[in-house]
């Protein structure tokens, strides 16, 4: 059966080379069923925000998700998309425009979103999915993610990153192990593009 059917969707998802990819949504929506995040923020809004929330939905408990983008017509064509299927509750959902900015960071220039946009109102993230900045906006685009919030990474969060099969994703992966002694466990995801699972 189709992902479409299996979440109840009205429209088929338009599957090309920006969203995840079919699998990997396959992969989302087991460790959202198996790990059941409360607080979910992810890095990159689209298709994977339409399938996270559909599946909480169907789980049926609590939850907030906070979604960002560096697009504004990406976050707005995010929003419409979750309108169409009676998916964006604002209670519970926040998509947010963060423009890319350069964040230093151990001597090293990032292109990343704003930082001040990530102060939440909870204490823990329990899983953080980093499919975001745009890989080609500058060397190792998605690495700031970790230091910025690390301080609601704790024991039981859950961060996966996909297109883990890049060489800027894979070193990436390196320097988070390196630097973040709490991280307890980092499994390889098996699809056409990749992901890496970080347990904390
Ligand atoms: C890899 S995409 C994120 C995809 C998202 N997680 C999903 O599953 O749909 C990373 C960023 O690329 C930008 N983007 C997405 N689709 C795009 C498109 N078709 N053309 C140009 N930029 C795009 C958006 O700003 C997005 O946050």
């Amino acid at each position: 059966m189709s992902i479409e059917k299996q979440l109840g969707l009205k429209f088929p998802i338009y599957w090309n080379n920006w969203p995840i990819e079919e699998e990997f949504a396959k992969y989302l929506v087991y460790k959202i069923i198996t790990h059941r995040p409360v607080n979910i923020v992810e890095l990159g809004s689209g298709t994977s925000s339409l399938i996270i929330i559909k599946t909480l939905e169907k789980l049926g408990y609590d939850y907030t998700l906070t979604s960002f983008d560096s697009d504004e017509e990406f976050i707005n064509n995010t929003k419409n998309l979750l309108i169409s299927e009676d998916a964006f509750d604002e209670k519970k959902i926040k998509l947010i425009f963060s423009p890319i900015k350069d964040l230093e960071l151990n001597g090293n220039v990032y292109k990343w979103y704003d930082p001040n946009d990530f102060e939440f109102n909870f204490e823990k993230i329990d899983l953080l999915f980093i499919d975001g900045p745009v890989g080609g906006f500058c060397k190792n685009s998605r690495y700031p993610a970790l230091s910025v919030m690390k301080k609601y990474l704790k024991e039981g969060s859950l961060v996966i990153l996909h297109d883990a099969r890049r060489s800027d994703e894979i070193e990436i992966v390196e320097m988070w192990k390196n630097e973040n002694p709490e991280i307890k466990n980092v499994f390889k995801i098996d699809t056409e593009r990749g992901g890496a699972e970080i347990k904390f």
